[in-house]
């Protein structure tokens, strides 16, 4: 397959080519020892991300919020958590990022607000059918006395998705939707209101520099008219629509957001959030929509050569038409760690128990499952478009998988009635220093009251140190920072063609423009072609050969 060929790298926006870092603000860095990360804590370690080579961080929510859903319960869209520090901290830390060449972008969280959020504590206090509760999804129960939910939608965490109010009278009364937690109340969007709020919010942001925005469950803020019960049980990538997901209402608030965005100087751009199935995503893409999409279905992907290889295909033939890039994933917050799931064989979204989550922990190897992450790490580096790298990938963090119960602060738990552990595995602060001290680097100073972060790191969390990794050019963290310069520095890299070359059914090869190629083993030992000069390979290689779960990058 042949892309058509793009102009130069530097003469096109810049999201169609960049690396961008995911930064989860509450276990990234923690400046003031309080055992939760943030704003001065990402700031301090911004040399650390020049240094990896990324284009660009996203940071997840760092809005005031209760923290019932860890910043996507947002209480007030336009301030920074306390917790994590002030606006002008962040706008200190915008402007760092742009001196550095790093392109900036927030998470909005336009589906839902958190029950804290001005508006919705008015519509508890306001009466059915008024104004205030017209911001929200507020409906008259079923049943004799309405005491039966409205329909039979279910949230995303478990439980129904709706929540019965008490009204000033003391009487039990309407009932308001979330599709994720109890605090998490469903904006309603049919309310010019809101959409002016949202409008706000984004010009806010903009003002103060962002170059973009994450936007969070970008395909569910419409819900098909009249609320309709799901008529089958399915999850989010099922193929059959659900009256929540993926309604075409969605694309006309996006074409009014691209408007904003193109009213600011530079490529401000948007990426979308949607776990919907492959071949809608390219409605989010037109170009006067958003510029990006995650691809859940790469992330979905097994480690297997025909599924990835699948994958890729389809998604440039659904990409065809629209001009977007790709844009690759493998790790976020919400999905177990690809060391543990290319090792148990396991995809990523969709998962509502302790088994689905992690597979058969028994059978857990994290050398293969780390051998497996690294070639994954090289393949995705190497393919078309943009690519995004959660924080600890780098690291070659495994999930953790044996957090004390007690300790479990995931909604999931809760709401799957204790029955999936939730995400928390995959979040657990990073480890900057091999010493215990300051939870390996992770606070910078341990208060008398917080001797720990905020989840509690492994024991043996040390040995995926920062300080540790940087001594050792095997190491994951220099595989990365090896293979993002080589990126910056292959001008073929990045958006545009690739062309597959023929190979047995274990290996996934491909060349990309200037003579680079990348080849992935998945079976028995093979040997790459005569005379390549070797850029990088995912693990140290003797000669010509290529053994199983190893990746390499040549100049043929
Ligand atoms: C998105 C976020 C996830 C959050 C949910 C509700 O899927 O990535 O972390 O729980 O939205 O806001």
């Amino acid at each position: 397959m042949t892309l058509a060929p793009h102009s130069q790298r530097s003469q096109r926006p810049w999201w169609r080519d960049a690396v961008t870092y995911q930064i989860y603000i509450r276990s990234f860095a923690d400046s003031n020892g309080d055992g939760k990360g943030d704003v001065e804590g990402i700031r301090s370690r911004l040399p650390y991300l020049k240094a990896l080579g990324v284009n660009a961080i996203w940071i997840t929510p760092w809005y005031p919020s209760p923290q019932k859903d860890h910043g996507y319960d947002v209480s007030n869209y336009m301030d920074i958590e306390p917790d994590y520090g002030t606006i002008t901290e962040a706008q200190k830390l915008i402007d760092e990022a742009h001196s550095l060449g790093i392109k900036f972008i927030v998470d909005i969280v336009p589906n839902h607000s958190s029950d804290q959020h001005v508006w919705f504590q008015e519509a508890l206090k306001s009466a059915p059918g008024s104004a205030e509760r017209s911001r929200y999804i507020f409906r008259d129960g079923k049943g004799k006395n309405g005491e039966l939910p409205p329909n039979n939608w279910e949230a995303v965490f478990g439980g129904p998705a709706w929540h019965r109010v008490t009204e000033a009278d003391g009487k039990l009364g309407q009932w308001y939707l979330h599709l994720f937690a109890v605090e998490q109340p469903d904006f309603n969007w049919e309310n010019p209101e809101v959409r002016e709020h949202f409008e706000k919010v984004l010009r806010f942001w903009l003002d103060r520099g962002v170059d973009g925005f994450r936007i969070d469950v970008a395909h569910g803020m419409i819900k098909e008219e009249g609320l309709p019960d799901v008529k089958s049980k399915s999850k989010m990538l099922d193929k059959d629509a659900r009256p929540y997901w993926n309604q075409p209402g969605v694309h006309e608030i996006y074409r009014s957001w691209r408007k904003i965005f193109d009213s600011y100087p530079g490529d401000r751009m948007g990426v979308a959030e949607a776990w919907v199935p492959a071949t809608s995503l390219p409605l989010y893409l037109r170009p006067d929509e958003l510029a990006n999409s995650f691809n859940f279905q790469f992330l979905d992907s097994k480690w297997d050569s025909k599924i990835l290889k699948k994958n890729i295909k389809d998604t440039f033939k659904n990409l065809e038409g629209t001009g977007a890039p790709a844009s690759w994933v493998y790790e976020n917050h919400d999905v177990t760690r690809k060391v543990n799931r290319f090792d148990r064989g396991l995809g990523g979204g969709g998962v509502s128990n302790a088994k689905q989550r992690y597979g058969n922990l028994k059978k857990f190897s994290l050398k293969r499952g780390t051998r497996r992450a690294r070639a994954g790490a090289l393949l995705m580096l190497a393919l078309p478009g943009g690519a995004y790298i959660y924080q600890g990938e780098e690291l070659g963090l495994p999930e953790v998988t044996n957090i004390p119960k007690d300790r479990i602060e995931d909604p999931y738990w809760k709401m799957s009635g204790f029955k999936d552990p939730g995400r928390d595995g995959c979040r657990v602060p990073i480890p900057w220093t091999k010493s215990a001290d300051g939870a390996h680097g992770f606070s910078t100073r341990i208060l008398m009251s917080t001797k720990e972060a905020w989840l509690p790191q492994p024991k043996d969390w040390g040995n995926f140190a920062v300080d540790k990794q940087e001594q050792s050019e095997d190491s994951t963290l220099w595989l990365y920072r090896k293979a993002l310069k080589i990126r910056q520095s292959e001008e073929g890299l990045g958006d545009g063609p690739m062309d597959w070359i023929k190979t047995s059914k274990k290996v996934l090869a491909f060349s990309r423009p200037g003579g680079f190629q990348c080849w992935v083993n998945f079976g028995p030992t093979i040997k790459i072609p005569n005379g390549a000069q070797v850029l990088l390979s995912s693990l140290p290689i003797e000669g010509r050969k290529l053994p199983k779960d190893c990746a390499v990058w040549i100049k043929a």
